[in-house]
């Protein structure tokens, strides 16, 4: 049995989220072998309003016995950013040392892009996004406040055993799968900080003398992912860089409801998370219109990571071809399908087994889920 703790949290989150149950439940009832078990956390801004915490204080101790946690999205109009983030999510992230966030970045036949004359194998890259560091360190303070002296400092965090981990990370990623690297920092601006990471990016590179890297600033790095997506396999940057250089993969994949994310503890001392990389998106929520294929495509993750990679590479099966024909599009790709149908669909390829047609679940098939 696989215990999965489910947290919606707020806008589109349990609207998609609904979606991703929809699928694990299709591969639980097509495989004796598999189990799921699911429990529900209510988790987020809401419960932020009625009793002034996001989560309960011993959230982590709670979610610590599960195999992996389902994420939706937190964020509200009504409370600042920061709170709601910093007491829910950040703080799992960093509790669990999720220090490799995996984010896909593919494009899928069918779908469309927004660069000209795309091809999906043109737009076939894998961040590598440091978790638990760097920019997102949340260290800082503010003094004088409301004064015209006020002054915010904002400390980030580079340590050399932090930055090592998740580089060599990326590298054993694309040694595995016979990618390149490509390293993504700032160090002719940051001084300090991404000269390190440079400097640790060199080492560990010379331990992989079969694997061809590359080094970027962050600034031509987002003109290259425009101009030649081609040139990039596995892309390994700080929290920072890659939050938003992993928008910008979202839209050439053809939207932000595309786009999916697992937060990985490689030791598994942890349960990993799953997450599309959107957020809440209250511009849309309730109204039955979002994507929900970013979270679905991040239960492939979880799948994935969970030793079920024939599953995974089915859900990936399944969800290409339910965009292939650009029938079941939400409206975010020009189309009137909606969230639940989307996941209808998908859970439809699955259970009609066309997906799953030679694959095995015991054994974690390269490149899995993605
Ligand atoms: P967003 O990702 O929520 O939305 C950006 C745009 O993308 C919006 O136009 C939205 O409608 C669209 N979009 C997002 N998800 C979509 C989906 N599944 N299908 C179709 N369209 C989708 O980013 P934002 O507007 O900058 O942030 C909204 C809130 O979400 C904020 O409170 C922010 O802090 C939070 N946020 C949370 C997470 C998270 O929980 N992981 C991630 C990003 C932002
Ligand atoms: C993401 C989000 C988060 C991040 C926010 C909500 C803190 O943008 O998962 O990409 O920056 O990590
Ligand atoms: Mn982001």
């Amino acid at each position: 049995m696989t215990r999965i703790a489910v947290i919606p949290g707020d806008g589109v989150g349990p609207e998609v989220v609904a979606e991703s149950q929809k699928v694990l439940r299709a591969i639980d009832a097509a495989d004796p072998a598999v189990t799921f078990e699911f429990d529900h956390f209510d988790w987020g801004t809401e419960r932020y309003l009625r009793i002034g915490e996001m989560m309960p204080a011993d959230a982590l101790d709670i979610l610590r016995g599960y195999d992996a946690i389902l994420f939706g999205a937190v964020g509200s109009p009504v409370v600042k950013d920061h709170v709601t983030l910093r007491q829910l999510l950040l703080k799992i992230r960093f509790g669990f040392d999720y220090y490799v966030n995996l984010r896909p970045v593919k494009l899928l036949p069918g779908v469309p892009c927004p660069l000209k004359g795309a091809r999906p194998e043109d737009v076939d890259m894998v961040f590598v996004r440091e978790g638990t560091e760097g920019e997102y360190a949340g260290i800082g303070d503010r003094i004088y406040p409301g004064s015209d002296r006020e002054v915010a400092l904002q400390t980030a965090v580079f340590s050399r055993f932090g930055t090592e981990r998740v580089i060599r990370w990326a590298f054993e990623l694309a040694k595995r799968e016979g990618r390149s690297v490509t390293s993504v920092s700032k160090g002719n601006a940051l001084n300090y900080s991404a000269v390190l990471w440079d400097e640790v990016f060199d080492e560990v590179a010379a331990q992989y003398p079969t694997v061809s890297k590359e080094s970027l600033l962050v600034d031509a790095a987002a003109m290259f992912m425009v101009m030649e997506p081609q040139r990039f396999g596995v892309v390994v940057a700080s929290n920072l860089f890659a939050d938003i250089l992993t928008d910008l993969g979202a839209a050439l994949m053809g939207g932000m409801g595309l786009a999916p994310s697992a937060n990985l503890n490689p030791e598994r001392v942890f349960p990993s998370m799953f997450e599309p990389i959107h957020g809440s998106a209250p511009d849309i929520a309730g109204q039955g219109r979002a994507n929900p294929t970013g979270s679905i495509w991040s239960v492939a993750l979880m799948l994935e990571h969970l030793g079920m990679g024939g599953w995974a590479k089915a859900v990936h099966a399944a969800i290409a071809a339910t965009l292939a024909d650009g029938k079941a599009f939400t409206p975010d790709l020009g189309g009137t399908v909606s969230t639940a149908e989307i996941g209808d669909a998908i859970a439809a390829a699955l259970a009609a087994g066309d997906c799953a047609a030679g694959v095995s679940t015991a054994t974690a098939a390269k490149e899995g889920g993605r």
